[in-house]
């Protein structure tokens, strides 16, 4: 289960990430934001970092205006490695070195093909553990 959420900035590029995950047959949770009405981006940040750092949902997607506001957000649950994608070579190493588990995208930045790829990237790449792994280990010590 893949746990999904936006702000308004977010939003549209958020339902077509959904149709396209979807029709790949991916299960997705949204947690909201449900319209273009202005909202607080921390409390979306919130409900899908939560989800994630819980176990309850594998990864997770979250979209903002810029993507910044919302990945500043995420980080600070604890467990949460929450990165900002533009580009698809960042997508990938940060699951193969930082071992993302959310993926954070700007709505107002980043176009819908390339988010699309980027998706793909995120959840399709793998940890590749050994010396990332003490580096992990170092950042989530830093939340003690
Ligand atoms: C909302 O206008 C905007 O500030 C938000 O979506 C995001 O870009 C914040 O970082």
């Amino acid at each position: 289960m893949i746990a999904i959420g936006s702000d308004h900035g977010g939003f549209e590029l958020k339902t077509h990430i959904m149709e396209y995950l979807k029709n790949q047959g991916l299960e997705l949770f949204d947690f909201g934001t449900y319209s273009e009405d202005s909202c607080d981006y921390p409390d979306i940040a919130e409900k899908v970092a939560n989800a994630v750092a819980d176990g309850e949902c594998e990864k997770g997607i979250l979209i903002c205006g810029t993507g910044i506001g919302i990945s500043i957000a995420a980080n600070k649950v604890k467990g949460i490695r929450a990165a900002l994608c533009g580009d698809v070579y960042s997508a990938k190493m940060t699951r193969k070195h930082n071992d993302a588990n959310i993926l954070c995208m700007g709505g107002r930045v980043t176009g819908r093909e390339l988010a699309f790829m980027i998706c793909d990237t995120f959840l399709s790449e793998e940890f590749e553990g050994g010396r990332h792994q003490n580096r992990i280990d170092k950042i989530h010590k830093l939340e003690d």
